[in-house]
């Protein structure tokens, strides 16, 4: 390039950075000028950024630099790219990007939420509550030990009806190693909190559950994300970085990936436990999305019962309003659990877990169980069906699609068409550990539209799009 040439882009560009003021790769550093101008008002919300190949060539950096800097910086939340427009400073003011935990159910307007993986909407749940209560209220005994502080860890009836109910479900376990929590999420945080001291490195897939990179952020712990293949995390991978480093812990969903929906081969979860041992690290066996036993294999907890504490959850089955769940740990980490709980909620609420257990013990709770499995495979085949020639990853029997984008279309761009045609779903970003390229792909949750019907309406309109893609998207 000759200097004129660079000399007349430098005029023509509306924002020239100094990249040489930052460390690290170009597009890196071209992130990161954007980020200081954002943070200092130098680009106001909404100004449309300098076309890439005339930034480019202001800047004397190929314009494949320049675009791997603007995909860095939509991939952090700073900018938008705006189909045959453009790329725009993301205006923070008019946020309409779906807040992961910001629940919208559907509405009249005929919007259809596939964003959250929720429990398959029945009329049994509510009945199946009203028994519970009623139950309870015509026990005076439970009900005024209820009102009274209990044990942390749950009272003793309450943890042998767990395990029953475990042991129904094909999962012999000792009460002597539960702790009853507030749901899922607690025992992600709980079970971090207690096994990994700040600075610590975490784990995970490389795509992984929010919950829980919202958790090791919050409690200081380093984070490290492993790539998958067809039999789940890469044990290669993970062995490379345990001899570089120390991972404290690995938090995994062996049944079913939240979000791809993939499985931990038999062969893999050997290798895990193996490394575990080796490398002395504990193991987070999250099993909150429950599968049918078919589905389920041998449980991390059984292969290696002294180093892995099992996550369970009421949430996906009988309700997530509740806030119950339970986690079975080694008998040596309960002082330290229970500690973690004190300080967190002294116990999860008494009634909550009465609530829970006699709604249990019903038998409801089994059949609200069998039925959902069921309906989930139906949606599942749905999705099949609907969604046939497209690239999708999921469980037989999950509550999540990982769905590819094709050609043009990129993620932001992909769940802002979606939410235009009525259907909100998550991008990968909440789901993406580390500083890896977040893949062009969307979650797709079959659980919460409150029929079959709804959730075909909501995947034909999808389909519909992913089979239109984008057209005219400028070329710089
Ligand atoms: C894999 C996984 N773990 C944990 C949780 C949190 O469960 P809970 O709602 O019981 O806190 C969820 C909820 O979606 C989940 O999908």
């Amino acid at each position: 390039m000759t200097i004129d040439l660079q000399e007349k882009a430098k005029r023509r560009c509306s924002w020239l950075p100094d990249l040489n003021a930052y460390s690290g790769p170009r597009y890196k550093a071209l992130a990161a000028a954007l980020a200081e101008a954002i943070d200092q008002g130098d680009l106001a919300a909404d100004m449309r950024l300098p076309p890439q190949r005339l930034l480019a060539d202001a800047l004397g950096v190929t314009t494949g630099t320049v675009t791997r800097g603007y995909a860095e910086a939509e991939r952090r939340g700073l900018v938008e790219a705006r189909v045959g427009s453009g790329t725009y400073v993301y205006d923070r003011q008019d946020d309409q990007r779906p807040n992961f935990y910001h629940l919208q159910a559907e509405n009249e307007d005929n919007r259809l939420d596939l964003s959250l993986s929720l429990m398959v909407p029945s009329p049994q749940r509510l009945q199946g509550l009203q028994q519970a209560l009623q139950t309870l209220i015509e026990d005076p005994l439970q009900l005024a030990e209820v009102l009274a502080y209990q044990s942390e860890r749950g009272q003793p009836q309450q943890l042998a009806v767990f395990c029953d109910w475990f042991q129904r479900l094909g999962i012999p376990i000792d009460p002597d190693q539960l702790v009853v929590t507030d749901g899922g999420q607690h025992g992600i945080f709980l079970s971090l909190q207690a096994l990994l001291a700040p600075g610590e490195l975490l784990v995970t897939d490389q795509l992984t559950y929010p919950g829980v990179i919202a958790a090791a952020r919050e409690l200081h712990l380093r984070h490290q994300g492993i790539p998958r293949d067809a039999q789940g995390m890469d044990m290669q991978a993970l062995e490379r970085l345990c001899q570089q480093q120390k991972p404290r812990a690995v938090y995994i969903m062996p049944d079913q990936n939240n979000p791809t929906g993939y499985c931990l081969s038999a062969e893999r979860r050997k290798e895990l436990v193996a490394l575990a041992r080796q490398y002395d690290f504990w193991i987070i066996e999250d099993a909150v999305q429950f599968m049918p036993p078919e589905f389920r294999q041998e449980r991390l907890a059984d292969l290696a019962p002294e180093r892995c504490v099992y996550l369970f959850s009421t949430s996906k089955i009988l309700a997530g309003g509740l806030r119950v769940g339970v986690l079975a740990a080694p008998k040596t980490q309960l002082p330290r659990l229970t500690a973690a709980l004190r300080a967190h909620c002294w116990m999860a609420p008494p009634l909550m877990v009465a609530l829970t257990c006699a709604w249990i013990e019903s038998g409801e709770a089994d059949q609200l169980l069998e039925w959902q499995w069921q309906e989930l495979r139906a949606r599942q085949e749905l999705v099949s069906q609907e969604l046939e020639g497209a690239d999708f990853s999921r469980h037989p029997a999950g509550f999540v699609v990982w769905l590819q984008l094709p050609g043009d279309w990129q993620t932001g761009e992909f769940v802002r068409a979606a939410a235009d045609a009525g259907v909100r779903v998550l991008g990968a970003e909440p789901f993406s550990v580390g500083s890896q390229p977040v893949p062009r792909a969307v979650r797709l949750c079959v659980s919460p539209p409150a029929n079959r019907d709804r959730l075909r309406e909501a995947l034909q309109r999808l389909q519909a799009l992913l089979k239109s893609p984008p057209r005219g998207r400028a070329v710089f």
